[in-house]
């Protein structure tokens, strides 16, 4: 049986947990992560603060991190696209995965986010309600396997007549100063 770690805190991820969490996901999914059609949608467009947390053990060190990112669909539909989620190997398996899950998708519908994507295993994200059925109209900017390119409806009925390539959301135009004269 595997040792528990005792007590974990969530938080929101802070800017020093940065380099923890990068070598946890490259630890989880390998030196090609960069090459993956998701890695498109993040280039240059920050995470959602709000929507990425940690956990961490009582020596403070960091065990587990789950990061969103916005996405716009068809340039008209905001939705938030989840991932990545890794757990310390040693870990896993203990339902943390879980409650980073729950969490995550609690605060995205807390803070006015309707619809949720990701590319991930069905077999893991189907008990958190995500269906490959309610991303079939919806495309990526590059190969993905049908199977994995999954969505979540935090409202009933939000993917409805949601259709059309998921791109980068438009973000904040930096404040122009006014030419003199
Ligand atoms: C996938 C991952 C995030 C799951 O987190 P975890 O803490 O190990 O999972 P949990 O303990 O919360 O598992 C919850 C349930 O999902 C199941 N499960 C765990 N990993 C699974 C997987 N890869 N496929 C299918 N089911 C899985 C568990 O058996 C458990 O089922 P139960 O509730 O019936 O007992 C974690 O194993 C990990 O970091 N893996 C490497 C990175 C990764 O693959 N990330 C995302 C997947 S695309």
């Amino acid at each position: 049986m595997q040792k528990s770690p005792g007590l974990l805190r969530l938080l929101k991820e802070r800017p020093r947990d940065g380099a923890a969490i990068e070598e946890m996901t490259a630890a989880a999914f390998g030196p090609d992560r960069f090459q993956k059609t998701v890695y498109r949608l993040r280039e240059d467009v920050p995470p959602i603060g709000d929507l990425c947390f940690v956990c961490l053990d009582q020596k403070d060190r960091l065990v587990a991190s789950i990061r969103n990112w916005p996405v716009l669909i068809n340039e008209k539909w905001p939705a938030v696209m989840l991932g990545p989620l890794a757990i310390s190997p040693e870990l896993r398996g203990m339902g943390y995965g879980k409650a980073l899950m729950w969490h995550s998708m609690a605060q995205s519908r807390l803070q006015g986010h309707s619809r949720v994507v990701l590319v991930g295993d069905p077999e893991y994200y189907n008990q958190f309600g995500f269906r490959r059925e309610l991303a079939l109209l919806l495309q990526l900017p590059g190969w993905v396997e049908d199977r994995r390119f999954l969505a979540l409806e935090l409202v009933a009925g939000s993917m409805i007549g949601v259709h059309g390539m998921i791109g980068k959301p438009l973000l904040p135009k930096k404040s122009r100063r006014r030419k003199k004269g």
